[in-house]
C-alpha cells in the first residue's frame, strides 16, 4: 500500500513555486539592508551633530524619505510574495490530496474511517497553510535579519558576536528537548481530533437511531470524553510552549544585556563613537527577538511536522491503479473496448478474504453468458454482496481466475471495466444535488430528454413531476428527502442512462412494499432487457426467472441450476425457500455495496 513517490508531495508543491519564496527572501534582504543603511545614515548624522559639525538637513530628509519609500516597496513585495506562495502551495497540496483520495482503494476508507480523513483535509491542511503563510516567512525573515545584523555587528567588533551567541548551544539543547516533547503531545492531540470528528460524524449520521433510542446521553458522554481529552492535550502543549518562550527570553536577554554593557564600555573608552553606539543599540533591539525565535521556531516546525506527516501518510497510500491520480476518467462505455466473446463473466475457483485467515469466498466458479440473467441466493453473510464488490473491482481476488468478456480482470483498465458495469445496490446513495443531476451522473453529457426517458423507464418520472421543483428538486444529504423505493428507482434510472452491458442488482427489491415492488420489478425488467444481469435477491418472484441460480453456503457454491431443478434436489435451495426467503431477515444497513 505504500508509495515512495508520494512521500514528499508537500515539498514537491513547495519546490515547484520556489521562485516566489526566493523573491520573498531577496526582498526581505533588501528591506533589511535599507534599515541598516538608514540606521548608518542616522548614526553618522548624530556623530556630526555631537561633534558640532553642520549637516544638510534637507539632503538628510531626502535620503531618509527615499529609503522609507524603497523600504515600503520592498515590504509590499515581500508580503505579496509570501502571501501568493502560501496560497499557491496550499492550493496545489489541497487539490493533489483531494485527487489522490478520490482514487484510493476502498479498503483504505474502511480502515481509516471518515473522521481521520476529514481532520486531515481541514485542520491538518490549515496547519500546512499556517506553515507557508506564517511560520516559514517569519523564520526566514528572522534568519535574514539575524545574519545581516550579525555581519554588521561583526564589522564593529567581533567580540560582540561572541557574547551575543554565547548562549546559543544551551538554547539549541533546550529547544530540541522541548520541541520533541511538544511533537509527541501534538500527535496525541491530532489523533483525538480525528476521534472527535468521527464521533460527531457518527452522531449526525445516526441521528434517527440516536433519537429513537434516546441515545443522547451516550453520544454526549462519548463526545465529552474526547473533548476533555483534547483540552488536556491542549493544556499540556500550551504549558510546554509557554515554558519554551520564557526560557527563550531568559537565555536571549542575558547575552544581549552583556552586549549593551560591552558597547557602553567601548564608547566610554573611545573605541566606538556615540553614533555607532546608537546604531548598535537600535540594531541590537532589532535582533533581540529574532535571535531566539530562530532557534525556538523548532517548536513550531516539529508541531507542523506532525500535520505534514499525517498528510503525507495519505499520499503514501497507493491508489487503486498504482498510478498517480488520473487527470480524467472516461466514464462512457464504448463497445469498441469489449472483446468479442459469448461469455460476459466467468469465475473459476475464485477465493477472497477481507482479512487474512478468514476466507469469505472459497473457490467460487460461475459463468454468465451475454444476455443471461444469473442469480445468487444464500443466507445472510454468505458472501453475495462480496461477489458484487469483486465484480466492480472494489477489492482484488486472492486467487483463481476472473474474466470479464474473456479477458482477465487484472488486464483491464479498471475505469474501462467499470464502464461495462452498472450497479444498483440495496442502500442507494444519492448525492445532495438535484434529482436530474443524480440521474445524469449515469452518462457523460446526458441531455434533459435522455434523463427524462431513463426516469420514465424506471417508473419514477410521474413522481418526479409531482415534486415542488420537478427534476430540479434537491434530494438532501444521501437522498434523505426521498423514500427507499424512490431512491431505488432513481438509481435504476441512472443505470438505464449508463447503458452498460452488465447489470449488477444487489437486493434491489428488499424492504419495499408490494406496490413499490411492482413498480421496481417493471423497471428492472426493462433495464435488464438485452443485458447480462447478475442479481442477488431473496424474493422468489425475482429469483425464479433467472437462467441459473447459484446458491452460496459457507463460501462455496453449494448448488447451481434452474429454480425447478434446484427445488427437485431437496437441498440448500429448497431449504431456503421453505424458510421463506421473502421473510428472511436481512441486514439492510450493512449489506449494500
Ligand atoms: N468490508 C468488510 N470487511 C470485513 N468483512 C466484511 C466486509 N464486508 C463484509 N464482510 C464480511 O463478509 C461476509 C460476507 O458479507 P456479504 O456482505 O458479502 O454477505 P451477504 O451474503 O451479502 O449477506 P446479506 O444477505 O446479509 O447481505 C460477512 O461475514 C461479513 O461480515
Ligand atoms: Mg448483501
Amino acid at each position: 500500500m505504500v508509495k515512495k513517490k508520494g512521500k514528499s508531495f508537500v515539498w514537491q508543491a513547495a519546490r515547484k513555486h520556489i521562485g516566489l519564496l526566493l523573491s520573498y527572501i531577496a526582498l526581505a534582504f533588501v528591506f533589511d539592508q535599507i534599515v541598516i543603511i538608514g540606521n548608518d545614515t542616522i548614526a553618522k548624522a548624530a556623530d556630526q551633530i555631537l561633534a558640532g559639525q553642520k549637516i544638510a538637513l534637507g539632503d538628510l530628509m531626502k535620503t531618509l524619505m527615499t529609503m522609507a519609500f524603497a523600504g515600503a516597496a520592498a515590504a509590499f513585495g515581500k508580503s505579496f510574495c509570501s502571501g501568493k506562495y502560501n496560497a499557491i502551495v496550499q492550493k496545489d497540496v489541497k487539490a493533489g490530496l483531494c485527487r489522490h483520495i478520490l482514487v484510493l482503494p476502498l479498503e483504505y476508507f474502511e480502515k481509516s474511517g471518515s473522521g481521520g480523513l476529514m481532520t486531515r483535509l481541514s485542520s491538518d491542511m490549515n496547519e500546512v497553510g499556517r506553515f507557508f503563510s506564517e511560520i516559514l516567512p517569519t523564520f526566514l525573515i528572522n534568519l535574514i535579519t539575524v545574519i545581516t545584523v550579525t555581519f554588521y555587528l561583526a564589522k564593529m567588533d567581533i567580540l560582540l558576536i561572541v557574547i551575543l551567541f554565547a548562549s546559543y548551544p544551551l538554547m539549541l539543547i533546550v529547544a530540541d528537548r522541548l520541541s520533541k516533547r511538544l511533537a509527541k503531545i501534538v500527535k496525541g492531540f491530532r489523533s483525538r481530533m480525528d476521534d472527535r470528528t468521527q464521533a460527531a460524524y457518527d452522531a449526525i449520521q445516526g441521528i434517527t437511531v440516536g433519537r429513537s433510542y434516546n441515545l443522547y446521553d451516550i453520544m454526549k458522554k462519548r463526545l465529552d470524553a474526547i473533548i476533555d481529552d483534547i483540552a488536556v492535550h491542549g493544556w499540556k502543549s500550551t504549558r510546554i510552549s509557554s515554558l519554551g518562550w520564557s526560557l527563550k527570553s531568559i537565555i536571549t536577554t542575558i547575552p544581549v544585556v552583556g552586549c549593551y554593557f560591552f558597547a557602553l564600555h567601548e564608547t566610554l573608552i573611545g573605541r566606538i563613537t556615540t553614533g555607532e553606539m546608537l546604531a548598535f543599540t537600535v540594531l541590537l533591539g532589532r535582533i533581540l527577538s529574532p535571535i531566539g525565535d530562530v532557534v525556538f521556531s523548532m517548536n513550531e516546525f516539529r508541531e507542523i511536522g506532525v500535520a505534514f506527516e499525517r498528510i503525507q501518510t495519505i499520499f503514501a497510500v497507493q491508489t487503486e491503479t498504482g498510478e498517480d491520480a488520473a487527470a480524467t476518467i472516461d466514464r462512457t462505455f464504448s463497445q469498441r473496448n469489449i472483446p468479442e466473446t459469448d461469455l460476459a463473466v466467468s469465475w473459476e475457483n475464485v477465493t477472497f478474504s477481507y482479512q487474512a485467515q478468514h476466507p469469505i469466498l472459497k473457490g467460487v466458479s460461475f459463468t454468465a453468458k451475454r444476455g443471461e440473467t444469473i442469480a445468487f441466493a444464500g443466507g445472510s453473510g454468505e458472501g453475495k454482496s462480496t461477489i458484487m464488490k469483486l465484480l466492480c473491482g472494489f477489492y482484488p481476488k486472492s486467487s483463481g481466475s476472473f474474466r470479464l468478456f474473456g479477458k482477465e480482470y487484472e488486464a483491464w483498465d479498471i475505469q474501462e471495466a467499470r464502464a461495462c458495469i452498472s450497479l444498483v445496490s440495496q442502500n442507494v446513495f444519492l448525492f445532495p444535488v438535484s434529482v436530474w443531476e443524480n440521474v445524469a451522473y449515469g452518462k457523460e453529457h446526458a441531455t434533459r430528454e435522455e434523463v427524462i426517458e431513463a426516469c420514465k423507464n424506471a417508473n419514477i418520472h410521474a413522481f418526479i413531476e409531482r415534486l415542488p421543483q420537478g427534476y430540479d428538486t434537491l434530494v438532501g444529504e444521501r437522498g434523505v428527502r426521498l423514500s427507499g423505493g424512490e431512491r431505488q428507482r432513481i438509481s435504476i434510472a441512472r443505470a438505464f442512462l449508463k447503458d452498460a452491458p452488465i447489470l449488477l442488482l444487489d437486493e434491489p427489491t428488499a424492504s419495499v412494499d408490494e406496490e413499490t415492488e411492482e413498480l421496481l420489478q417493471e423497471a428492472i425488467a426493462r433495464v435488464s432487457k438485452g443485458r447480462t444481469v447478475l442479481i442477488v435477491a431473496h424474493r422468489l418472484s425475482t429469483i425464479a426467472k433467472a437462467d441459473c441460480i447459484y446458491v452460496l453456503k459457507q463460501g462455496v457454491i453449494a448448488e447451481a441450476g434452474g429454480h425447478e431443478e434446484l427445488l427437485a434436489r431437496h437441498g440448500v435451495y429448497e431449504n431456503l425457500m421453505q424458510c421463506g426467503m421473502h421473510n428472511m431477515v436481512h441486514n439492510t444497513e450493512g449489506s449494500s455495496v
